[in-house]
């Protein structure tokens, strides 16, 4: 266990940071702001389950490149399928087979996407679907859940998750008014505001976008039927369904998770998990959807990046690991450890704390009732999770540095990683224990 975490290297290139790139970070989420505004600490270089900072300090490694990385660090899988692609060209801007090969993946595990584009980002693949099911249904309005984050194209900005909730902001700066009207915004998790806000601008919706299992305000999975009355919703009015699984995408299971609700979207985005590591994203959907973009239809996206080999080479191996057998329960088996270890040593401590999990994935919040939407996120206590956080880094637990995001098993991590995370844990409980009883 790590006591007197040395960060002065992390520091050193912190300070020079902030002379160069906006805030010393290139992700806002990046920033330690919101769990004490300590220096970020600097990677050096990742190995399977572990970070090692600048200064020689090994981190277990949660946040898994906020859910991005399934497999670890350097999978030697992905690592060879870079290597040897990447000598033969890292991007072509013409059509190549690899594209074709994940695609044709991606369409076995996630039937849903029977046709589909591949851009850079998660942010790209939204932002297309959005603009696909306005083009396909002539309305602009869409219809999304407060607090739920789809990344930072202009619409979906508005009411977004994550990364500006950790900022305390609603919207971002520098949003058009014209832009915060298109938008409709309604509590995760609750029949009446979705059906009040079908009834009064039912006709104007061109698509509701939603996250199945929420990852943007901590990990808050849909309360039974509750995406079932959101198809209703979307039939009932003639809107498309935005299923964004750019976090759950190939996360629970070898697909995506709508099937498991019994849901059929529209339109599907994925992303993260996909590329293996490197930069990704797609979005797909019905034909007749699909069928809206150019060249067939005057629905217009475009990407130098979109499918490029390198990103195409890294996702077919990611995808194949992923069929390993075992491989997802072993993900469940250690995120349930890690929820019952959690949830008992802070019981023992009287530390009031609410556990959501689905599989590998969880979010420990600091409250004393259950998290079911972004306003029980917001009530939950930055204060102690910044403790949390901090007394976890103290003993090389690296968690995402915000309340409203989640920690991440991977299939690098081994069953001593969870014995010393628990460990690490329950010391780091007992600080925050003591500090709330001299609060
Ligand atoms: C549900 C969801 N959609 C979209 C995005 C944006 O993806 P990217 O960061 O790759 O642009 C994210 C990113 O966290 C996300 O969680």
């Amino acid at each position: 266990m790590q006591r007197s975490l040395v960060l002065t290297r992390s520091q050193q290139w912190f300070a020079r940071a902030e002379r160069v790139l906006a805030g010393g970070v290139n992700s806002p989420s990046r920033s330690y702001a919101a769990v004490g505004g300590g220096v970020p600490v600097f990677m050096q270089r990742g190995e399977g389950a572990y970070f090692y900072d600048v200064d020689g300090n090994r981190y277990i490694d949660y946040l898994a490149a906020f859910g991005a990385l399934i497999l670890g660090h350097g999978h030697p899988r992905v690592v060879e399928a870079v290597t040897r692609q990447i000598a033969q060209g890292a991007v072509y801007g013409t059509c190549q087979p690899l594209e074709v090969e994940l695609a044709e993946r991606i369409r076995e595990a996630i039937p849903r996407m029977e046709l589909l584009r591949f851009t850079a980002s998660g942010t790209e693949a939204v932002m297309s679907a959005i603009r696909v099911a306005r083009g396909f249904t002539g309305r602009s309005k869409i219809l999304k859940f407060t607090g739920s984050y789809h990344g930072h194209s202009d619409l979906v900005l508005v009411a977004a998750g994550s990364g500006s909730s950790t900022f305390g902001l609603e919207d971002s700066a520098g949003l058009p008014p014209s832009v915060k009207q298109e938008v409709i915004s309604i509590p995760y998790n609750d029949p009446q505001a979705l059906a009040a806000a079908v009834d009064e601008h039912g006709q104007e919706i061109a698509a509701i976008l939603f996250e199945p299992i929420v990852g943007n305000f901590g990990i808050v999975p849909p309360q039974p039927g509750f995406l079932k009355e959101v198809e209703r919703a979307a039939r009932k009015i003639g809107a498309l369904l935005i299923d964004d699984e750019v976090i759950t995408g190939f996360r629970f299971r070898y697909g995506a998770v709508y099937p498991l609700y019994d849901i059929e979207p529209d339109l599907v985005t994925i992303g993260k998990i996909l590329g293996g590591g490197l930069a990704i994203g797609a979005y797909g959907g019905r034909r007749e959807v699909m069928s809206e973009v150019t060249p067939l239809g005057p629905v217009y996206q475009n990407g130098t990046w979109a499918g490029n080999p390198l990103a195409m080479a890294a996702g077919l191996a990611c995808l194949e690991v992923l069929r390993t057998p075992g491989l997802y329960d072993q993900l469940d088996r250690y995120g349930r450890q890690l929820e019952e270890g959690l949830l008992a040593t802070a019981r023992q401590h009287g530390v009031p704390v609410q556990i959501n999990r689905v599989g590998g994935a969880f979010t420990l919040f600091f409250h004393d009732r259950p998290i079911r939407n972004f306003k029980d996120t917001e009530a939950s206590s930055s204060k102690w999770y910044g403790s949390f956080f901090n007394e976890l880094l103290q003993r090389g637990v690296l968690l995402p540095p915000s309340k409203f995001e989640a920690w991440f098993v991977s299939a690098a991590h081994t069953q001593t990683d969870i014995d010393q995370t628990l460990a690490a844990a329950g010391e780091a409980l007992a600080v925050v224990a003591k500090a709330q009883s001299r609060d």
